[in-house]
């Protein structure tokens, strides 16, 4: 209960084509800092965690390092990203991914767009025997 997010992630004006953002959200029930980033009329999201080292990958809180190839690079170690998919091209992590967040875009807002079904659903009580 409390973790429905019945508020916009951010309103679509204040993210420039091509910026990143970052932003808290509740996910089943853990507030979760994830990073968006606009392509025209869309936003993609992603978590906020590097699956190099779990560390955030902004060195100050929503400042992201880009590269000349324009990838998104941790701060921490320097792994690259590119901006479809969140793939790993370079650096430490290469091959792994950042964990995407669906988003949409509606009324001007950006939007989790989070199945219902809570996740935690998937993990009942086990009985042994
Ligand atoms: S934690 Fe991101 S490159 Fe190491």
């Amino acid at each position: 209960m409390g973790s429905l997010n019945v508020e916009p992630l951010l309103s679509l004006d204040a993210l420039a084509d091509g910026a990143f953002a970052e932003t808290e959200a509740v996910l089943d029930g853990d507030a979760e800092s994830l990073i968006l980033y606009r392509q025209g009329d869309a936003v993609r999201a992603w978590l906020n965690v590097c699956p190099h080292a779990g560390r955030r990958l902004d060195w100050a809180p929503g400042k992201f390092m880009q590269s000349r190839e324009g990838w998104l690079v941790c701060a921490a170690h320097g792994a690259s990203f590119e901006l479809e998919g969140g793939q790993c091209v370079a650096g430490p992590c290469r091959g792994d991914a950042l964990r995407p967040v669906p988003v949409e875009v509606r009324d001007g807002q950006v939007w989790l767009a989070m199945p219902a079904a809570p996740a935690s659903l998937m993990h009942g009580p086990r009985t042994s025997g």
